[in-house]
């Protein structure tokens, strides 16, 4: 992991506050203040206190994406509760049908081609008579799982609209870790996000660029993703939904549909302007929820939320329950809570919401994030009960809003108009005829623009003057060394290291990994690649 510097560095503050710092602390100044993640400026309380309700839309003009002349391609989506959401496609001539997760999250169109005791069925390329193979081999590490493959093209049509049918690239997958699920029921991987992170390179194109360019399918497609959120007894019962390519369906939300803007092309990369615990913000810094990206992820299964912001949310989270012992095992993810069948108590806990960049500077949209969304349902093998593990998890790649958030909406990945939109899902949870999940739209005095958290252009030129003055700090501390003596500097030493040890570990995924009744279910946590 990098650590990154702060972008608001005023050379001649920092240079002051080093001095001032060593006349007053001695050599407590240490290399800490410029390597800080971001900058600590307290609360934008505009976001917290201004939010206001506008009623004129925030809703664009359909008509580009709702034209009834272009054809919509329908795909049936299937899953098994936190395992992923998977497709079919035929793959080869004659068509090899297989299942494939589709992952909003990644580029590359990989399947397995080779027998693995977690896949029923793999891709044969020798079976197909339009296969062309590459000598090119291809790596891709996800947050968690691996594998490796061979580059080859072949012809891939989706089963219910066969003059989809388009050549594509795939990755034949000869071998991997951590990567398949047993009991996922899918054998290959659908990345959908940008050629930017296509890997090895991004000349590799993915395969919706070739849907588009093969075809007259417009540049755009949506997911309706489904889990029903308590499932007692009958543990067959699958995740289902729809993806629909070339654009949106009405039938399947209801409202107005709310656009944020892709800030970046290559992951789905959004702007989050606020979160927070039954209506309240968490009150950090906004550029804190985009360290140092915020992407909309189908292929990973929770909410992942950069450090900082999850130990906030997690600490008000634990504040807000009422009446339940919640165990702080089982915020960290670390343990399941059972409840009998029925009496799973989700109105003790509170509603979650996430503000996404508006059309305008100062408007944003909120999702709201119920409790029977965040906490999940996973198999834990009681009979007669229903468990649930939370569907938070911290991150080090920045905000990931996976299928516990995208459960709730209707999401379309607008690629011709380069946002984002996101409308109640027809399969949202219900309470009696009232939809649990609510998108609003919010007037607020911030500018959302001060809450990306740009890494380009600057980035390594103020990497270069922060090494610049941790050396001219390092510089006018020596004679205080010396001073201090040989043996306070070992100490001090040891200190700092073990800091950095509790700051940068990542509590959430060994202990549950252990444990066999948990261990596929903390293997989807991510199918989002690392970069
Ligand atoms: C497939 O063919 C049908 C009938 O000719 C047409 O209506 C539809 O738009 C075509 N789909 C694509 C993706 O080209
Ligand atoms: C996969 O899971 C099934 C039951 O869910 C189990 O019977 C089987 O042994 C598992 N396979 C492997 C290879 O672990
Ligand atoms: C679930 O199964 C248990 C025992 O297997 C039974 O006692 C209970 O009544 C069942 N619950 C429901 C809601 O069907």
């Amino acid at each position: 992991m990098t650590r990154i510097f702060i972008f608001e560095v005023n050379c001649l503050k920092l240079i002051i506050v080093f001095t001032s710092l060593i006349f007053l602390n001695g050599i407590e100044c240490y290399l800490s203040v410029p390597l800080k993640t971001v900058n600590e400026r307290e609360k934008s309380e505009e976001v917290v206190t201004q939010v206001q309700e506008i009623d004129r839309a925030v809703i664009p003009n359909d008509q580009d994406v709702l034209d009834a002349s272009k054809p919509l391609i329908k795909a049936n989506v299937g899953g098994k509760p936190g395992l992923g959401f998977y497709i079919e496609l035929g793959i080869g001539t004659p068509p090899q049908e297989l299942s494939i997760l589709v992952d909003t999250g990644s580029s590359n169109f990989a399947v397995a081609a080779a027998a693995h005791p977690f896949v029923t069925s793999y891709y044969e390329p020798h079976n197909s008579s339009t296969y062309e193979t590459t000598a090119v081999d291809v790596f891709v590490p996800y947050t968690q799982g691996e594998w490796h493959g061979r580059l080859g093209t072949d012809m891939v049509t989706i089963p219910s609209s066969p003059n989809s049918t388009v050549r594509a690239n795939i990755v034949g997958i000869y071998s991997s870790e951590k990567f398949f699920i047993n009991g996922s029921e899918w054998q290959g991987i659908l990345g959908m996000a940008y050629n930017s992170i296509a890997r090895p390179d991004s000349s590799v194109t993915p395969y919706f660029d070739s849907l588009v360019g093969g075809t007259t399918v417009s540049d755009i497609f949506s997911m309706q993703l489904c889990t029903p959120f308590s499932i007692g007894n009958n543990s067959s019962i699958d995740s289902s939904g729809s993806m629909t390519i070339g654009g949106i369906d009405p039938d399947l939300y209801d409202g107005k549909m709310f656009f944020t803007r892709i800030k970046r092309k290559w992951y789905y990369d959004v702007t989050v302007t606020d979160m927070g615990v039954n209506g309240h913000s968490l009150s950090l810094d906004c550029k804190e929820y985009n360290f140092d990206k915020s992407i909309v992820d189908s292929g990973t299964t929770d909410l992942r939320l950069p450090q900082k912001v999850y130990k906030k949310l997690m600490s008000t989270l634990a504040n807000q329950i009422e009446d339940v012992y919640v165990p702080d095992t089982f915020w960290k993810g670390t343990e399941l809570m059972c409840w009998d069948i029925g009496t799973v108590p989700f109105n003790r806990f509170p509603t979650v919401y996430l503000d996404l960049e508006g059309p305008e500077d100062d408007t944003s949209f909120r999702l709201t994030i119920p409790p029977e969304q965040y906490i999940r349902w996973v198999n834990g093998n009681e009979p007669g009960k229903d468990c649930y593990k939370t569907g938070f998890a911290s991150s080090t790649t920045g905000t990931v809003i996976g299928a516990v958030v995208m459960e709730g909406y209707y999401v379309v990945f607008d690629r011709q108009n380069n946002r984002v939109g996101f409308a109640v899902s027809k399969c949202a949870v219900v309470n009696g005829n009232e939809s649990l999940v609510k998108i609003s739209g919010l007037r607020v005095k911030a500018n959302s623009k001060e809450c990306i958290y740009d890494t380009s252009d600057s980035d390594s030129v103020l990497v270069v003057i922060s090494y610049v003055l941790a050396g001219l700090c390092v510089l006018s501390v020596l004679p205080v060394f010396i001073l201090y003596g040989y043996h306070n500097l070992k100490n001090m030493f040891k200190k700092r290291m073990s800091d950095d040890h509790s700051t940068d570990g990542e509590p959430l995924h060994q202990p549950l990994d252990q444990t066999t009744e948990n261990r596929d279910d903390a293997i989807t946590d991510s199918q989002s690649q690392q970069w």
